[in-house]
């Protein structure tokens, strides 16, 4: 049966989460302060690049169980509501619960006897009992129920979650929520709602673990002669490690990632556990950065010590990861401006940064034509895995460079098409440089 939802913030998570409970028969009232977002999304305009979201929303808006406002009072009739509020990363890395708190004296007049309160931006361990108790609502309960949406595949992962974790004092404020799922095919676990809000940051923070073990690996490997892609597929097979996240690149970014480390590893200090495997972790990405630059100094002068001033390189792909247009502590970013501190000239090209991004990205020259980056270039670096960066026709990038020298930091282009193109190909992980 479908519920009565509010969604507190139009953002990434409030709108994918909106837009997919209406989709699954709920009627949602989605409440975001900035007017002019409301405006927007009235009109139908989702600035947010997530495949299938626009239609989602058009769906829910058509058969009137979608809704968007600025008007608070509209929660007066809900049965549960999602707050799907930022919670940066503040000043000493925890999380930031400022626009959280901000709404709770409004929330405490407004919401309905008996409504459900549930968290499901990500909130550090004890918000959901803390926000009870500045609530003051002692008839609404306060249910922790993170999302696990992954950017590009937000509605697909909202629509078939891997697992639904519902954290809750109270059994029945519980089983609201769940009902929120109904028939949806994915294991649901209840819990107290620390652990609900632990198991959240518990699992960014593993596979930031593990893909720094995997970036420090393909270091090594490439110092031995060994081969990552091979190893990886081969640590993969192993059911207890999976095939997911053992893919070297430039190091993890993206809006959660290292938000999330850092808040967990602030829990940590706060709480006195020695979390110095996850510190390691953070450290190795950071570290990452460096280790790139200096693969992009050794190929392009042919010495790690060589000097880059005043060099052309072609940058492609400047977002954190392929299939989203967000630029959020992207990896390309920190070794754009590191290749710029050395005096390099950069161009760049990104199929999702309009030109129109440029003001923000003062150290590189965007165009919006991959092949302008090869033009004069010493050496062109792919640093967002977008597929179509495989098909550009590699043998017109060497002909306009100056140098047809690519570092591929995402292992993403194929050897056999470069063979014949004169590029010569340095990967991550491989051991030495593959020369066509
Ligand atoms: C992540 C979590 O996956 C998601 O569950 C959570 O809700 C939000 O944070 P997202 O930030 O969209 O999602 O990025 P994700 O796809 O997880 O990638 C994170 C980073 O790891 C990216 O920088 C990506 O390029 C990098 N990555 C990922 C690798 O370098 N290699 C891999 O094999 C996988």
């Amino acid at each position: 049966m479908g519920r009565r939802v509010g969604v507190v913030g139009a953002g990434y998570v409030g709108l994918t989460s909106a837009a997919c409970l209406a989709h699954r028969g709920h009627n949602v009232v989605c409440v975001e302060k900035d007017k002019s977002k409301v405006d927007r999304l009235t009109e139908g305009t989702v600035s947010i690049a997530e495949p299938r979201l626009p239609e989602l929303v058009s769906e829910g808006m058509a058969n009137g169980r979608l809704t968007f406002t600025s008007d608070p009072n509209r929660l007066a009739v809900a049965d549960i509501v999602l707050l799907c509020l930022p919670t940066p990363m503040g000043p000493g890395g925890a999380a930031d619960l400022g626009a959280v708190d901000s709404i709770l004296p409004m929330l405490a007049e407004v919401l309905p006897v008996g409504c459900v309160l549930v968290t499901k931006s990500t909130v550090p361990v004890g918000t959901a009992r803390r926000i009870a108790e500045l609530l003051g609502r002692p008839d609404v309960p306060v249910v922790s129920n993170p999302e696990f949406l992954r950017e590009g595949f937000a509605v697909q992962d909202f629509l078939h979650p891997d697992r639904i974790v519902v954290g809750a004092a109270e059994p029945p404020a519980a089983t609201a929520v769940i009902g929120l799922y109904l028939g949806m095919d994915a294991p649901v676990l209840r819990t107290d709602t620390a652990s609900a809000e632990m198991a959240k940051y518990a699992s960014n923070a593993f596979l930031a673990l593990k893909l720094s073990y995997v970036n420090v690996l393909a270091e090594l490997c490439e110092q031995v002669g060994a081969d990552m892609s091979d190893v990886g597929r081969t640590m993969g097979l192993d059911a207890r490690i999976g095939p997911a996240f053992l893919m070297p690149g430039p190091g993890w970014g993206g809006s959660c990632l290292p938000k999330d480390t850092n808040a967990l590893l602030n829990a940590a200090d706060s709480a006195g556990v020695d979390f110095g495997l996850l510190r390691a972790a953070v450290l190795a990405n950071t570290r990452q950065r460096d280790t790139v630059v200096r693969k992009i100094r050794t190929a392009a002068t042919g010495s790690p010590a060589g000097s880059i001033r005043d060099m052309r390189i072609g940058l492609l792909g400047l977002t954190f990861k392929a299939g989203t247009d967000d630029l959020r502590d992207s990896p390309a970013l920190v070794v754009a401006a590191e290749l710029v501190a050395q005096g390099a000239i950069l161009t760049a090209y990104d199929p999702c940064v309009p030109l129109a991004g440029q003001e923000g990205l003062p150290s590189v020259h965007l165009v919006d034509d991959p092949y302008l980056v090869a033009k004069d270039a010493a050496a062109i670096v792919v640093l967002t895995e977008w597929p179509e960066f495989r098909a550009l026709d590699w043998a017109q990038l060497a002909a306009v460079s100056d140098r047809a020298v690519v570092i591929d930091t995402r292992n993403l282009l194929d050897g056999e098409v470069l063979a014949g193109t004169g590029f010569v190909h340095t990967g991550v992980g491989k051991p030495g440089v593959t020369r066509s």
